[in-house]
């Protein structure tokens, strides 16, 4: 590096803040800062300003509904349809406009404007009614990054039959369990997809999780793979292509929809070993979304804007999908990974594309600065106006290097913190407002209250770790677990809240710090979620599926620090008696968690140990056994009913 280069990377690494670019306040969606105020003098009427951003058939007659709180209702009486917001409102305008740019990972692409992607999922709404779907039937979609995946979403959408995407990552039994656990008796799905070059077989896994549900499904399967792949077809299966063609032309009526309707389930971890079905609403959680890509990420309908998640989790379904198309720009599909054929294939696409804002994960961020700035230097970024992360803390040396080589040091950061329960960002800067501080979100979004309290629900001073609460409803939260209240009642709202005042604090089960100008830093899970790559694991899902092999006793799993995925699984396992804690145990151990949940909950390490160190009380010390898998000074001990284990398992940690 050039001495003057030198001198320029020491100044941006000493610099702890950072004002948007001039020319990006000049045309920023929102760029006064007293809509801070507005939001809360007028609250909850403020947010009829995301509200306002959809085309509803009928109005709302009220904003917000409390009376049953924490079962909050938004834009009560108002009638709307997703399909419509998303699709049918821009054709006039925009029907020859880029709604979907795809990128397939062989270099194949495929572009729908809004007339093509319009008319797809028009012909894809008829097949599903002929094939029985009536509204409110749960309709789960198995699929990896194709157009298909959308276009599914938004047919169900169109006839009211609410959505459970569930990440193709997952295994058949992760399938198999939330399927039985929505009654979903359709499955959309494919052959298969590729992967670094390779064809990944994805049907024979759709079907070994069918085999693992009790009722009847009918299938229908996308052939992305072509005639060379021959994939197994079961008897209550129908081929995709077969079936939008037999619709040709065919156009179906958007229902109208209440704004409490479900739009989508959303299956996450949670504490315990069942994964929870996070329940969206239509009017809520579209205004929602669309407001913050409005606000936050800037989205203009002429913009080519690229969130490069994943549809199967949550940031895919509000930013990828539902967010954009409804406010008619284009959404960039890439379904392949970052490193394929070449490191450099993210800013390849950027340039080919024209790519304005980029919206991607810490995990993500940290690869690309162990790969090196060469990467991205060889291509041309200065399309950028904005960059986003999501997903998990950022630290400001990664935030520093996306800043400048990425955004060429002109391109605010939004580094927005949020949940699938959420529905959309919660934390953030403003991009046309905040000055922005590496590491730290930022403010709550306008009309959004957040607060760092102590156990006993006492706010904490500026500066002090204490746990994140938010004691406002937002229009875009969850309103239940499916089927399930009094989990959603006692997961989220009974640590913080006064029923009997009848006050309503959310806890997110994070853990986070304020400053003093209101700048909030999260610092992670309080719970025992842990995130890997940015992709939220339950600690307990892999537990019980490492107790589930044969030969393991016991088995604690916490998450350790690791430089590229933020956090790895590390697995501690007591063997039953007779069998060794041998490679052979260890092999079916990882086996089993990747039949449980998937390749992405493989740990990193397994530990077998004769004992797990317990307090008095018998439970387990997991913060311990995170000490010894990050290698750190080992915390107090004194506690502990078995102190002696502690030095043993670190010993062979450290072997
Ligand atoms: C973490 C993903 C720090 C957090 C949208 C949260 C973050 C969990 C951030 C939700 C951020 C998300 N900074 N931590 N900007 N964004 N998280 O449900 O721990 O997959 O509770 O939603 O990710 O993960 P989920």
């Amino acid at each position: 590096m050039a001495e003057e280069e030198v001198e320029l990377e020491a100044r941006l690494q000493e610099q702890e803040s950072f004002d948007p670019p001039e020319s990006f306040v000049e045309q920023a969606n929102v760029s006064e800062p007293a809509i801070y105020e507005e939001f809360e003098e007028n609250w909850p009427e403020s947010w009829e300003r995301a509200a306002d951003l959809l085309d509803w058939y009928d109005d709302y007659d009220t904003v917000l509904d409390d009376s049953d709180a924490p079962f909050y209702k938004w834009f009560k009486e108002g009638t709307l349809n997703a399909s419509h917001e998303c699709l049918d409102r821009h054709l006039d305008d925009r029907g020859d406009e880029v709604a979907i740019e795809w990128v397939g990972e062989l270099g194949e692409t495929r572009t729908y404007t809004y007339a093509e992607l319009h008319r797809e999922v028009n012909e894809f709404a008829a097949a599903l009614r002929e094939l029985g779907v009536e509204e409110d039937d749960v309709v789960t979609m198995y699929m990896p990054m194709i157009p298909e995946l959308p276009i599914a979403m938004l047919a169900c959408a169109r006839i009211g039959a609410p959505h459970s995407v569930v990440f193709a990552g997952f295994s058949a039994d992760a399938l198999a369990t939330r399927m039985t656990s929505a009654d979903s008796e359709y499955l959309v799905t494919c052959d298969g997809y590729y992967r670094r070059g390779d064809a990944l077989e994805h049907k024979a896994k759709a079907n070994e999780g069918l085999d693992g549900v009790d009722h009847d499904v009918t299938g229908i399967v996308v052939d992305r793979l072509g005639d060379e792949y021959d994939h197994p077809m079961r008897d209550d299966d129908h081929d995709y292509g077969d079936l939008v063609a037999a619709q040709a032309g065919a156009e179906v009526e958007p229902v109208e929809r209440g704004a409490e309707d479900m739009l989508f389930l959303m299956y996450t971890s949670g504490t315990t070993g069942q994964p929870k079905g996070v329940k969206h609403t239509t009017g809520g959680y579209l205004s929602y979304v669309s407001w913050t890509s409005h606000a936050v990420l800037d989205v203009k309908p002429e913009d080519t804007y690229w969130c490069a998640a994943d549809i199967g989790w949550i940031t895919g379904h509000s930013y990828i999908v539902y967010g954009p198309l409804s406010l008619g720009t284009t959404s960039v599909m890439y379904e392949g990974t970052p490193d394929y054929p070449e490191k450099d294939r993210m800013w390849e696409i950027v340039e080919d594309y024209d790519v304005t804002q980029l919206y991607t994960a810490p995990t993500a961020i940290r690869a690309f600065m162990k790969w090196g700035k060469q990467y991205p230097e060889k291509r041309d970024l200065s399309s950028l106006r904005l960059l986003g992360t999501v997903g998990e803390p950022i630290n400001p040396r990664a935030w520093k290097w996306y800043y400048k080589h990425i955004g060429g040091e002109s391109c605010p950061i939004v580094d927005t913190w949020w949940q699938t329960e959420t529905g959309g960002m919660m934390i953030t800067t403003l991009p046309g407002i905040g000055t922005m501080k590496p590491g730290s979100a930022g403010p709550p979004l306008p009309g959004i209250g957040a607060e760092i309290v102590d156990t006993n629900g006492d706010e904490v001073g500026a500066g002090r770790a204490g746990y994140l609460t938010v004691d406002k409803p937002w229009p875009g939260m969850l309103r239940t677990l499916y089927k399930n209240d009094e989990r959603f009642l006692s997961e989220y709202w009974e640590e913080y809240s006064d029923p009997d005042a009848d006050e309503w604090v959310y806890f997110p089960e994070d853990g986070a710090k304020i400053d003093d100008d209101g700048y909030i830093t999260v610092l992670g899970r309080v719970d025992d979620v842990i995130n890997v790559s940015g992709h939220r694991l339950g600690t307990m899902e892999i537990e019980s599926a490492i107790v589930g092999v044969e030969g393991v006793a016991e088995a604690a799993v916490v998450g350790g620090d690791h430089d590229l995925k933020g956090e790895a699984v590390y697995a501690y396992v007591i063997t039953e008696d007779g069998y060794e804690g041998d490679a052979d145990l260890e092999a079916r151990i990882i086996e089993g968690v990747e039949d449980a949940i998937g390749p992405i909950a493989r740990p990193e390490a397994v530990i077998f140990t004769p004992e797990l160190p317990k307090t008095r009380s018998g439970k387990i010390m997991r913060r311990l056994l995170e000490d010894i898998a990050n290698g750190d000074e080992l915390g107090d001990t004194s506690t502990l009913r078995n102190p002696e284990v502690v030095e043993d398992i670190a010993n062979k940690v450290g072997e």
